[in-house]
């Protein structure tokens, strides 16, 4: 596997980063990850404008012009195998002696990407659909970012997998959802399909703004507002999204079933149109 770091394109067995750095030591950067099909990046101007919102998030320069990140990543997709991949782009703010503080003058950031196979979920989960647990969401108040300090969001999914769970659906102050662990979450109520509105305190899922682009293209009435917590109990159906999940339907929620306990009909129009979009 070859990644690229710091300027250069390298076997992944050589890369090397100094325990100095900001990223091991305080978190301190950001990410993204971008689906790649056919070789083609997906919605590489809508990554990197969210990774351009991060980074102003964190008060962290650029390190790359939008043509300058496309060479790097198309560069690094063609070094990579097969044709559908996703890429991991992370940069923290540099090599720096331990202090809290930003490092003044500032140091180069640390940029690294790697390019891994692609595997959306198999046929079966997407006919049987997944199982989730409820949580309270306990992080932070800037979730907009997409900060590499993910230690809640650790906790938060490893809750689930030990409840035998794919996914944590997040619920703030007892009251209302936010999103997944690594996932956004939507709810469908009466054929309407229903969206967090985008906050502090959800992740602006790329995968989102597509399956709202497709309902608003397919007149699929929708909604973009607070969700209770009772209103995700009462769902009807309730759908996952994230860039290497696509869409998936959740079917068990707190070892109860959601609607009927099988994929419903928003699913049903939803990821066929996914998936022709996609490609
Ligand atoms: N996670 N919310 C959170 C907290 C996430 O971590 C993610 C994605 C999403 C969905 O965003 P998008 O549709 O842009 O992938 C929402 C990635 C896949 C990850 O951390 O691996």
């Amino acid at each position: 596997m070859t990644i690229y770091l710091n300027g250069s394109f390298m076997p992944i067995e050589e890369a090397r980063v100094s325990v100095l750095d900001r990223g091991f030591i305080f978190g301190d950067g950001v990410y993204e990850v971008i689906p790649v099909y056919s070789r083609r990046p997906f919605r590489l101007a809508e990554h990197l404008q969210r990774l351009q919102h991060s980074l102003d998030g964190i008060k962290l320069k650029n390190p790359h012009s939008e043509n300058k990140w496309a060479d790097v990543l198309y560069e690094l997709i063609a070094r990579n195998e097969p044709d559908d991949q996703y890429i991991y782009l992370h940069i923290t703010r540099g090599v720096a002696k331990r202090d809290h503080a930003f490092p003044n003058p500032p140091v180069p950031p640390t940029v690294f990407a790697l390019s891994n196979p692609l595997t959306t979920p198999p046929a079966e989960l997407l006919q049987s659909g997944i199982a989730c647990i409820t949580v309270a969401d306990n992080r932070w108040l800037r979730c907009d970012i997409k900060s590499i300090a993910l230690l809640p969001n650790v906790l938060l999914r490893q809750a689930a997998v030990e409840a035998g769970c794919a996914e944590a659906i997040l619920i703030r102050d007892d009251a209302f959802l936010t999103e997944g662990a690594a996932s956004n979450i939507f709810v469908v109520k009466n054929g309407k399909l229903l969206a967090p509105p985008k906050d502090n305190l959800m992740l602006p899922g790329i995968t989102y703004d597509v399956i709202l682009e497709l309902a608003a293209a397919n007149s699929i009435p929708y909604e973009v507002r607070r969700i209770t917590k009772t209103e995700v109990f009462g769902a009807d159906e309730l759908l996952l999204t994230s860039s290497t999940k696509e869409v998936l339907a959740v079917t068990t929620l707190d070892g109860k079933p959601v609607g009927n306990g099988r994929p419903g009909a928003m699913f049903a129009r939803l990821h066929p149109l996914y998936q022709a979009f996609k490609r």
